[in-house]
């Protein structure tokens, strides 16, 4: 007995220091992406007065990338560092290695110097971003920094990209942004090793790039009157317009900056879909023959191209202006959200889709894509479009962009065709990522950046030869909701850290834990960079245990543990002041608490927000039921969820129990005969995620678990709602006797044709069932 505790013991110790070596050792090398191989020396190099870059190559674009880094270093110390191409010690130099990959790099830092060896002045670029996040992260300031110590840890890095496509897109078309924004988003782009800034430049709201041919794309369809003011359901409009595009000169600087950044610009032109402001300005490229209106709002509109001659030689037109502009290999025509309505309507349509043999208007939208695949094809590029482009047959040079899912990408890879992956489950910055109800309004969802660094973009189904297919990945930020540079950086940062690691580093080394301690570092040269990230990294989760005795306990948790937790049980918001909480003393649970807490930096800041979680303890308290279908998913990672004293709220440690398509139907066994008179439960609704509230709510009671007597039934109301609410029944039953509840709740069943699931089965999301 006493030899296994002394060996579990020699064990923790050894867990311990490895676990502090490791900890320690990653805060030394807090780079993000993770590189691909990384062997930790001792030593370190010094950035003195005296140290000059060394630029070894005839590569004029290498020596661009010295100069950017001569700059920082002059921005920070004051100090303008000597570029040369003779080698000299105490230097920071840049050398060719010819047998490297294009995006690949290898970076040697000793107490001599440092070498950053690449074939490509791309890969001394990475090689640079590596060395920026090796030294302090105050390197990334706008202004001299005197007390910064230029160091960088001795060690030695090869490292290369897993994919090579790795890109985020912003919406412009929604809202417009500054140039000057636009910049710093390519900066951060490029900061994180991403390679594609995805320009989603054309939508119903907006037309935001000049066309010289087409002057009132911009003159009309670049201003729209007013925007929503709240979710589409609301139907309320801020009054208040919105204008704003890009001129060819600005588009030229942005796709210029974006090159010195070895960053590629992708413009997308939506079409035939999407296109509400371009009918604005010339409406007979509509079927309708009829004025348009830019659109004030969200969502998915019926006024779409129409596929005649006037049309394709517009788009041809314009396409040839944005190929131009871009030199992109790819061209992203959109494809997606092409209601049919127009087309059914249209004679035109109806006489074109029997000329040319076509079944349906889906076969209508891939006669559209193909004539552009076509266009764009003759001009030497390539197009990308949203997976809607495999409905109707897929164009033959098509690269599809999967974003319902990853089904898109799946059939895509199959048919022998390139795919992006870009799913909304993990990768659209547009979804809430903390408690909604804390959170500036969003499009709905619900990502964490743990979701977001989950994420692995190679689908299963996929053989090893399909899968060469998957280019990469992306993550979106579309800015229905999002009209600032501010906000959109809330929204994109750390997510887009997060995307950064699945694009960049193999699956394989992946470890959110340690991705979340490098991310500490990463979050103060965010701050030196004037980037508005969110804190949503400092949520509180609460979980609950059973202590040795078996009473309910509740457990406090952030992802880092070098904040302290401090809580109040009265419902204020805990302080500095506040209680703080123990990890080797759980919060007993012994009556119905409210538990708020926060993290907190121990000199006091708080540093996250406040997460309130309300426990209840009934006699159905950790008592375990049967069910007659299994929960298809459930967040708190518990099953029995349903009555371990969390109450379900919004906040992300919250333990919903779900049902797809199915109904609840949960029989608990209080172990004897007990008198009750009450239960309680609560269901979510959250539409956008498809989770709306059952039909009904039946309580039964049994003495046998065999025959049951139904003591209440409960109609609910299920018509449309805010988006996300909990709905907390309180039942009261009259006084009953018995050892058996059964709850029963009626799933809302298949999504009505109004939604934008229709047709598909409805979450149930059920939590805690209280006995009183
Ligand atoms: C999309 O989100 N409609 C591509």
């Amino acid at each position: 007995m006493k030899t296994t505790k002394f060996l579990i013991m020699k064990k923790l110790i050894l867990a311990f220091f490895l676990l502090s070596f490791y900890a320690n050792a990653q805060n030394t090398y807090p780079v993000i992406p993770k590189p691909n191989s990384l062997v930790e020396g001792k030593g370190k190099f010094s950035i003195t007065p005296k140290t000059k870059i060394v630029v070894s190559t005839n590569a004029p674009e290498t020596r661009k990338v010295a100069e950017q880094l001569a700059q920082r270093i002059q921005i920070v110390t004051g100090n303008l560092p000597e570029i040369t191409s003779q080698k000299t010690p105490n230097s920071i130099s840049f050398e060719d290695a010819p047998a490297l990959g294009p995006e690949a790099y290898e970076f040697v830092a000793s107490p001599a110097s440092v070498i950053i060896k690449a074939s490509t002045a791309k890969g001394h670029f990475y090689g640079f971003q590596t060395l920026l996040q090796l030294l302090p992260p105050s390197v990334y300031s706008s202004s001299l920094q005197p007390a910064v110590k230029l160091t960088v840890p001795e060690c030695v890095i090869k490292d290369e990209p897993r994919f090579g496509y790795r890109g985020m897109m912003l919406d412009l078309g929604r809202h417009y942004f500054p140039v000057s924004f636009i910049k710093k988003y390519i900066d951060l782009i490029a900061m994180h090793k991403l390679n594609t800034f995805h320009m989603h430049l054309t939508d119903d709201q907006g037309w935001r790039i000049e066309i010289k041919k087409y002057p009132k794309l911009t003159e009309i369809g670049s201003k729209r009157k007013e925007s929503m003011a709240g979710h589409y359901r609301d139907q309320k409009w801020d009054g208040i317009p919105h204008e704003g595009f890009y001129t060819q000169d600005e588009i030229r600087d942005i796709v210029k900056y974006a090159e010195s950044k070895f960053v590629t610009a992708i413009p997308e032109i939506e079409l035939p879909g999407h296109a509400q402001a371009a009918l604005a300005a010339y409406p007979e490229l509509g079927c309708e023959n009829k004025k348009y209106e830019v659109s004030t709002l969200w969502g998915v509109s019926d006024q779409v191209f129409c596929p005649n001659e006037q049309t394709f030689e517009f788009l041809q037109n314009v396409l040839t202006e944005v190929m131009e502009l871009f030199p992109s290999k790819y061209i992203h025509i959109g494809g997606d959200e092409c209601p049919k309505t127009a087309w059914k309507n249209s004679e035109f349509c109806q006489q074109l889709m029997k000329k040319e043999g076509l079944k349906d208007e889906h076969e209508l939208q891939s006669y559209f894509i193909r004539r552009i695949d076509k266009f764009v094809t003759s001009k030497g590029r390539k197009i990308i479009g949203w997976d809607e482009i495999l409905e109707g047959g897929i164009s033959p040079n098509a690269t599809i962009m999967s974003w319902r899912g990853i089904e898109g990408g799946i059939d895509a890879a199959k048919q022998g065709h390139d795919a992006i992956m870009t799913p909304t489950s993990n990768l659209y910055l547009d979804y809430y990522q903390s408690n909604p109800l804390t959170e500036p309004i969003a499009i709905g969802g619900y990502l964490t950046i743990e979701k977001v660094y989950g994420y692995e973009p190679v689908p299963a189904a996929l053989t090893k030869e399909q899968a060469k297919h998957i280019l990469g990945t992306q993550a979106n930020l579309w800015t229905e909701y999002i009209a600032t540079p501010e906000h959109a950086e809330y929204m994109a940062f750390p997510r887009a850290s997060a995307l950064a690691e699945v694009a960049w580093t193999k699956a394989e080394l992946k470890d959110y834990k340690n991705f979340a301690l490098r991310l500490k570092t990463h979050f103060e040269r965010l701050k030196h960079l004037g980037v508005n990230y969110a804190r949503s990294y400092y949520d509180i989760t609460a979980s609950t245990l059973k202590d040795a005795k078996g009473f309910p306990v509740v457990k406090l948790e952030n992802i880092d543990k070098d904040v302290i937790i401090r809580y109040t049980l009265d419902g204020t918001e805990p302080n500095a002041q506040s209680l703080a909480f123990d990890p080797a003393k759980n919060i007993p649970i012994n009556a119905d608490m409210l538990i708020s807490s926060a993290a907190f930096s121990k000199t006091g800041d708080q540093l996250g927000k406040v997460l309130t979680k309300q426990f209840v303890v009934s006699l159905s308290t950790g008592k375990t039921y049967t069910l007659a279908d299994e929960p298809q998913g459930y967040t708190g990672g518990e099953k029995y969820a349903l009555t371990n004293a969390i109450v379900g709220d919004l906040s992300n440690s919250s333990s919903w129990v779900g049902f797809n398509g199915k109904d609840l139907d949960a029989v608990i066994d209080l172990g004897q005969r007990t008198l009750f008179n009450r239960i309680g439960v609560a269901f979510q609704r959250a539409s956008a995620s498809w989770i709306m509230l059952p039909r009904y709510v039946e309580i039964f009671v049994s003495d046998d678990g065999k025959t049951f007597k139904s003591v209440k039934r409960i109609e609910m109301d299920t018509s449309d709602k805010p988006e996300y609410i909990v709905q907390q029944l309180n039942i009261a039953l009259g006084t009953q006797n018995a050892r058996y509840i059964k709850v029963f709740a009626k799933n809302y069943g298949k999504l009505a044709d109004s939604h934008p699931g229709h047709g598909n089965p409805a979450w149930l999301f059920v939590d805690e069932i209280s006995v009183k």
